[in-house]
């Protein structure tokens, strides 16, 4: 076994991410950044770098499971969910259920819960539940926690930036309990081939699979497949697409903004 691949081994072991399910370029670019930071020539001396210093793992795991993101991240699309799939999800039930995968530090799904909550606001007869999920718990303790900086929050507008969140010392920001209720956080491998929940209307999986092979970003497309209604919607991240092997299961929606519906 060659160097890397013996890291490899020694990373799904210690770490539990299971790099094969990765694109090997990906993973290559996520070590060098490490190997970059703790001043090790090699994927050798790298891994003997990581065997002996377990405070390497936790740093390891966040550059492999990279958690870059911001509220209201790509504003068109959150603008046609807030204006056509909402509603019209609305307009067939009493209960929406919205499974945001891959939801990093928080701040997608409580830019859903946000838009939930103006339309509830005008629909008291409607809930809706928002199932956020991520592989990765320190990303998920952050997004709990829901402080957010003055960066992360630059699409948020004036008015929504008053009505749900508080202002704190630091000059960061806490989003308001009516925020967070709507928002059940979750630790989930989306390798794992089974759903967070079935009968969802919605399923958002944005920037997630970029880093996926074509096998795996294919077997997701079937999984959120089973996981949705009859005609829920699927909404992908802007550079992300459907493989030709599943194509058949979605059709488009509004394609400029990646949003498909469940195929009958
Ligand atoms: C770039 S963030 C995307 C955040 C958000 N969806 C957005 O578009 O702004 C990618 C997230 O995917 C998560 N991720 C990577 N592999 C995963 C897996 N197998 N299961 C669940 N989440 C995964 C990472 O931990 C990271 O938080």
């Amino acid at each position: 076994m060659d160097g890397f691949a013996s890291l490899l081994r020694s990373i799904e072991r210690l770490v539990g991410f299971k790099c094969s399910n990765y694109k090997e370029d990906y993973i290559k670019r996520r070590i060098l950044s490490r190997m970059r930071l703790t001043n090790t020539a090699d994927y050798e001396a790298y891994h003997k770098y990581l065997l002996g210093n377990p405070q390497e793992i936790d740093p390891l795991r966040n550059a492999l499971t990279i958690n870059v993101t911001k509220f209201f991240r790509d504003p068109e699309v959150f603008e046609v969910l807030r204006r056509e799939v909402l509603p019209d999800l609305a307009r067939h039930k009493k209960t929406i259920r919205i499974w945001c995968a891959g939801c990093a530090t928080g701040e997608e799904p409580y830019s859903i819960a946000i838009l939930a909550h103006e339309l509830t606001a005008l629909r008291r007869d409607v809930n809706v539940t928002v199932y956020a999920t991520d592989i990765d718990t320190g990303a998920l303790q952050k997004a709990m926690a829901g402080i957010y900086d003055e960066k992360a929050l630059e699409n948020v507008d004036r008015r929504r930036l008053r009505k749900h969140f508080i202002s704190r010392d630091d000059g960061t920001f806490e989003v308001r309990s009516h925020i967070r209720d709507f928002v059940k956080f979750r630790q989930h491998d989306l390798m794992s081939g089974v759903p967070i929940a079935r009968y969802l209307d919605a399923v958002t999986c944005r920037n997630v699979t970029i880093y996926f092979t074509e096998k795996q970003k294919n077997e997701l497309a079937r999984l959120f497949y089973s996981a949705l209604t009859a005609d829920g919607y699927y909404i992908m991240g802007k550079t992300e697409y459907l493989g030709r092997e599943v194509e058949h299961l979605f059709t488009p929606y509004n394609i400029a903004q990646k949003i498909l519906r469940k195929a009958a």
